[in-house]
């Protein structure tokens, strides 16, 4: 049923491991977190949308039916209203009211937290409460391709929409399977620190790895990484050969870290953190000072494996500390939390 206002939430997601690996057809293992971002939608009449980013005082207002392009936060409204309208939903004149939890460019999905909380809140609105949660992921990573320039893989959408509290989700990006796994920490806690950097993937290297793997790829004979061989990833010419033996170990590394879950073996997944750090930093070379400084800190305070998630670039390092460590200063418990929902509808 259609509704005169319609309010969701998007989480942002932490990826426990598995990074770089979602445009290379790999596994990753994030998880929802309870942070994320809030849209209310209510109808308008006329023909316009009319969107306010309450944090930053900043208003957009464009036709519904042609929205033009924008930069900044507009340039995802226009381009959710946009994708919707391209794939055939019907998008009401509204009012968008944006407001989030997330640090903005901190390696916590922030974008797709808002991309996943605008169209779940405008397709509401329009009377779909129930869309397809895979189809969706694709057409906000659409959004981010088309409208912000940034050739995002499927890792952030897909988490924001299908997170289950108390669990990560490995997820395999060629078949899309997506299974739930219980966090079996124990008493241990994951804890994320931010590394003061911020990142922003249509800015930094990000573009520049993807094409790098599709041209490991081409000069493999592969369709992607997921089917590359070690020992012939190895003799392509550099940086190749360090970036897809970063995509054939990390797609490895996830389903190891599934195993130490599933085995309640939490010391081991602190070595999996630290192995695939040393990966993101040697052979993806996507760390930076601001990074390594926040890795070592947290290491020094006791964490037994700590890693840069996200694009990397800066953003959000992520640790995990024994029962016994207490959590730094600077860093906050973080825990699996649900998945992207319709909060209000009516
Ligand atoms: C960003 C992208 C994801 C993924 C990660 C790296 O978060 O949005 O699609 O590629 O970087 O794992």
């Amino acid at each position: 049923m259609a509704a005169e206002r319609c309010v969701a939430f998007a989480p942002g997601r932490v990826n426990l491991i598995g990074e770089h690996t979602d445009y290379n057809d790999g596994l990753s293992l994030p998880f929802a977190i309870a942070e994320g971002v809030t849209v209310t939608a209510t109808r308008l009449t006329g023909e316009e949308i009319e969107a306010r980013a309450l944090d930053l005082g900043e208003q957009d207002r464009f036709p519904r039916s042609a929205p033009e392009r924008a930069a900044g936060w507009r340039a995802f409204v226009r381009g959710a209203v946009a994708e919707l309208a391209a794939a055939g939903h019907v998008v009401p004149a509204a009012r968008l009211e944006i407001t989030g939890t997330l640090a903005r460019g901190a390696g916590l999905s922030s974008s797709a937290a808002l991309e996943v909380a605008l169209c779940l809140a405008l397709l509401g609105l329009g009377g779909e409460r129930d869309p397809d949660r895979v189809e969706l992921a694709h057409l906000c990573s659409r959004i981010e391709r088309e409208w912000v320039g940034a050739q995002t893989g499927l890792l952030d959408q897909l988490a924001s929409l299908l997170g289950e509290r108390g669990h990560a989700l490995r997820i395999d990006f060629r078949s899309l399977d997506v299974i739930p796994v219980p966090m079996e920490l124990g008493g241990w806690t994951l804890v994320t620190a931010d590394s003061g950097e911020v990142h922003s993937i249509a800015e930094s290297g990000y573009n520049a790895r993807r094409a790098e793997c599709a041209e490991a790829a081409r000069r493999l004979g592969v369709t992607s990484l997921r089917d590359a061989d070690a020992r012939a990833a190895a003799a392509l010419p550099p940086p190749l050969d360090r970036r897809a033996l970063h995509v054939i170990e990390e797609n490895a590394r996830v389903d190891a870290t599934v195993r130490a879950l599933r085995l309640g073996d939490a010391a081991a997944v602190g070595r999996l953190l630290d192995a695939s750090h040393a990966s993101l930093r040697d052979l993806y070379e996507v760390s930076t000072p601001a990074v390594e400084s926040a890795v070592a800190r947290l290491k020094a305070a006791g964490a037994a494996g700590a890693r840069v998630i996200g694009g990397g670039f800066g953003g959000t390092v992520l640790a995990l500390m024994a029962p016994d460590v207490p959590t730094p200063g600077d860093a906050r418990a973080v825990h699996a939390g649900a998945g992207a929902r319709i909060v209000e509808h009516g």
